[in-house]
């Protein structure tokens, strides 16, 4: 039997989510019509003899209370529960603080998936993968382009065995185009594995104890864990050509969004939205919550999520965006490559656009300066008749009664 771990963070990380953070915590903003984590959930249901979940972080309880509730009642065959962490205790230190939770049962495996991450899952894949060789894990890599290589875990692996001969968190300069995607299968014998982590980290400190730095409290999966197994040899890889994405910036939502949505489609299709007299006019993969009101002059799609209680008045054109809770959007408006905030609203004949971002990455160069290619309205945003808005992120509560173009509003 297995379990999973879903580590979820707290609220001090996710700076980079900002301004969309401020509102809701990352796990928990909605991609595709459904929370990030939601569609971790949905993956974990499809591994046979997984019955429970535990999300591990050190957001306070309550933050997590009623989702938990809600995916009580949306995946009934798992038992889900919120573990917290009485402080930040890195991405393994959760895991061993909480081993006996794990270990309840006594399942032989246990999967560790990171939440900021968007996955076709291939959790059977790598279950068949593990079950080949006699390490102690098996995570998933993807090969990404050679230039962003450098901004992830990256390992060499030995071709014809999987074996991964080296791991390295973030290099300096180029090792490998094959990542990490955060998503691993451990056998509970690795809890040996940690506690000699947690020992040898202790020695080290006491020798050193002025070379003290406060990340020595925390154990941390990648550097602490994953690198002292591939030294042993009991590490492998199962890379997969599925689809990844990195949930890091709030711009990233949105190729997430578009891959999920892509999913969905092919798994669910009648979650989606449909081109149907009487309508408005769909173009590929669409989500409408039922309680939003669309009107059937408006031209939605492709990658488009609209939430609840939205209005989307007559003629306007969307594309390649997420749409949150309650927003108006006037007549003939466009929204192109944006989020928009909760309970924001676009006037008459304006404009709010991104430029499309490409695969793995979200940020832009422009004349040698980064620039947002998403426009992210934070909530709350006022955006006036016929203004244009485009590689922008607005703080919550702005109002903007006149066009702004590469700015950051606040
Ligand atoms: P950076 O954020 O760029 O450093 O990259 P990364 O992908 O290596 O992220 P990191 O290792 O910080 O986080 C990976 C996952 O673990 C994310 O889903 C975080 O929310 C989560 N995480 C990070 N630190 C902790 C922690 O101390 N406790 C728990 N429970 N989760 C954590």
């Amino acid at each position: 039997t297995f379990k999973a771990v879903i580590l979820v963070g707290g609220p001090s990380r996710a700076t980079r989510f900002r301004p969309l953070s401020l509102d809701v915590p990352k796990p928990l903003f909605p991609v595709a019509g459904a929370p990030v984590i939601s569609h971790h959930l949905r993956a974990l249901t499809k591994v046979d003899g997984l019955k429970e979940v535990l999300i591990i972080g050190f957001f306070e309880d309550n933050v997590f209370s009623r989702f938990v509730d809600d995916a009580a009642s949306e995946f009934p065959d798992l038992n889900i529960r919120y573990l917290r962490e009485y402080q930040e205790l890195g991405t393994a230190g959760g895991l061993y603080h909480f081993r006996d939770e794990i270990l309840r049962g006594n399942p032989q495996q246990f999967f560790v998936i990171h939440v900021d991450i968007a996955s076709a899952f291939p959790l059977n894949e790598m279950v068949e993968a593990h079950m080949k060789h006699r390490g102690l894990c098996t995570m998933l890599g993807t090969k990404v382009p050679r230039e962003q290589a450098t901004k992830y875990g990256c390992l060499v692996a030995k071709p014809s065995t999987n074996e991964v001969l080296h791991y390295v968190e973030k290099p300096d300069s180029f090792i490998s185009d094959l990542i990490s995607c955060g998503i691993f299968l451990f056998d509970t014998a690795v809890f040996g594995e940690m506690k000699k982590a947690i020992d040898r980290k202790k020695d080290s400190t006491e020798e050193n104890d002025y070379l003290w730095t406060p990340s020595d409290d925390k154990l941390r999966l990648e550097q602490d864990l994953l690198r002292p197994l591939s030294e042993q040899r009991k590490l492998y890889v199962h890379v997969t050509e599925k689809f990844w994405r990195q949930i890091k910036t709030a711009g990233s939502s949105i190729p997430a969004n578009a891959a999920y949505l892509e999913l969905i489609k092919k798994e669910s299709p009648q979650k989606l939205a449909q081109t149907k007299q009487g309508g408005p006019e769909i173009i590929g993969p669409v989500y409408i919550h039922p309680s939003a009101h669309v009107d059937p002059t408006a031209k939605i799609g492709p990658n488009v999520s609209i939430g609840p209680r939205v209005t989307v008045g007559k003629g306007v054109r969307i594309r390649d965006s997420i749409i949150l809770d309650n927003v108006q959007i006037g007549t003939a408006s466009c929204v192109l490559h944006s989020v928009i905030g909760w309970n924001s609203k676009i006037g008459t004949w304006a404009r709010v656009e991104g430029s499309p971002a490409s695969d793995h990455n979200i940020d832009m160069m422009k004349n040698g300066v980064k620039s947002q290619s998403i426009t992210i309205l934070g909530k709350e945003v006022l955006v006036a008749d016929e203004v244009i808005v485009r590689n922008c992120i607005v703080l919550p509560h702005k109002e903007l009664k006149s066009s702004f173009h590469s700015e950051i509003l606040m």
